[in-house]
């Protein structure tokens, strides 16, 4: 069955890299979406050929159709196209976080279902899980789920093939315990999220398939209370946004107390976690569209265009300094970015973006 899945991913991708390839050949070599493209196209193809490396040490009898499509794959990484366009790459060079990419975009297995959720990879994942991601859709005006939906490989997630399934958090929709918002990440093998109806960080163990919580501070705003916002629209439930970094899980969220600003708090994960140190900030959250945490400095983006996102704002939590200068634009693949998390593993960053998943690379200057 998994084999299956992954020729069909391959039959619908190749014509896809094929006109994705001739698109590119038609843009100027020096321009920003080409080189954009480029990037698309070449993780594309190195995808591709993971998929041709595994269904050939999968099995015997599809040696054929890998064969013809090995020599498919040659032919377009040899294309004179790629190879002079690769020599015009460019990079943003600005202070501090460097975002290049997108790396890779995809509809999920829902297509354009679901304009809300988040996706990505566990930074600390469970032994034999280390290649796997997560994908959670709202699957309830926009606003609930209850499950998150797990992948053994990228590959896997981009064809739609699910093989460890889903993990249902209980069978109702909305109720106790239900995801509410779209800023949900992955630790430790337990899924981190605004509970339902509640200030609170939930967490959801995925082995034992029970729920411990952490309440946030009186005041703080849920349902709907301070979201993400730019300036056309607002992103609804959006109060809690769950984040990871190289120093484990953290919640960004905001009080009256602060003046509907930013408010970042480590999430400790004991049995039942716990809030750790906690930071006030500038940032009114109004303002913001999305935040994100790497390297102990948390990260907020504003909406440019719909072409574009910037990360425009930085907390350093060590040094306490606040930037709003930082000036690195992110290109979209749709208009709205409805979840943004970075990941320490890969040094990713992943955006569920109306109903796509897209991934940007993080470097540091
Ligand atoms: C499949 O694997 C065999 C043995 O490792 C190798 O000789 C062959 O070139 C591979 N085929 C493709 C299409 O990669
Ligand atoms: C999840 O549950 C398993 C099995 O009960 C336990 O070993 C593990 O420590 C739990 N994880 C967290 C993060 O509490």
């Amino acid at each position: 069955k998994s084999v299956e899945g992954l020729l069909l991913g391959l039959k619908r991708r190749l014509p896809q890299l094929e006109a994705d390839v001739s698109v590119l050949e038609q843009e100027d070599d020096g321009d920003l979406y080409g080189t954009v493209s480029l990037q698309v196209i070449e993780n594309e193809l190195s995808e591709i050929q993971n998929l041709i490396d595994k269904l050939n040490s999968t099995t015997h009898s599809h040696q054929r159709l890998n064969t013809d499509t090995a020599e498919q794959v040659r032919s377009l990484t040899g294309d004179q196209t790629l190879f002079f366009s690769r020599r015009c790459l460019k990079y943003f060079t600005l202070a501090m976080v460097i975002v290049t990419g997108p790396n890779t975009y995809s509809v999920t297995e829902y297509g354009a279902s679901y304009a809300y959720g988040s996706w990505g990879r566990d930074p600390k994942p469970a032994a034999g899980k280390e290649s796997w991601f997560w994908i959670v859709p709202l699957t309830s005006s926009n606003v609930f789920s209850n499950f998150v939906r797990l992948y053994s490989s990228l590959s896997s997630l981009v064809v739609g093939v699910s093989v460890p399934g889903t993990v249902a958090i209980h069978p109702s929709n909305p109720t106790t315990n239900t995801i509410q918002g779209p800023n949900v990440v992955m630790y430790g093998d337990a899924l981190y999220y605004n509970c339902y109806n509640k200030d609170a960080v939930c967490r959801f163990n995925i082995t034992a398939k029970t729920v411990t919580t952490v309440g946030l501070p009186k005041g703080t705003g849920f349902n709907s209370k301070f979201n993400f916002c730019h300036l056309d629209a607002c992103y609804g439930y959006t109060d809690m946004d769950l984040a990871t970094d190289e120093s484990g899980v953290w919640v960004i969220y905001s009080t009256p107390d602060n003046f509907g600003n930013l408010v970042l708090a480590e999430v400790i994960p004991e049995s039942p976690p716990t809030l750790g140190r906690t930071w006030t900030t500038s940032a009114h959250k109004r303002a913001v569209t999305n935040t994100f945490m790497a390297c102990g400095v948390l990260y907020a983006t504003r909406y440019l265009s719909k072409e574009a996102e910037e990360i425009f704002y930085s907390f350093d939590t060590v040094s306490g300094r606040e930037r709003y200068d930082i000036g690195m634009e992110i290109k979209k693949m749709s208009t709205n970015i409805q979840s943004l998390n970075y990941s320490p593993v890969d040094h990713m960053l992943y955006a569920y973006s109306d109903s796509m998943v897209v991934s940007y690379k993080v470097n540091f200057g």
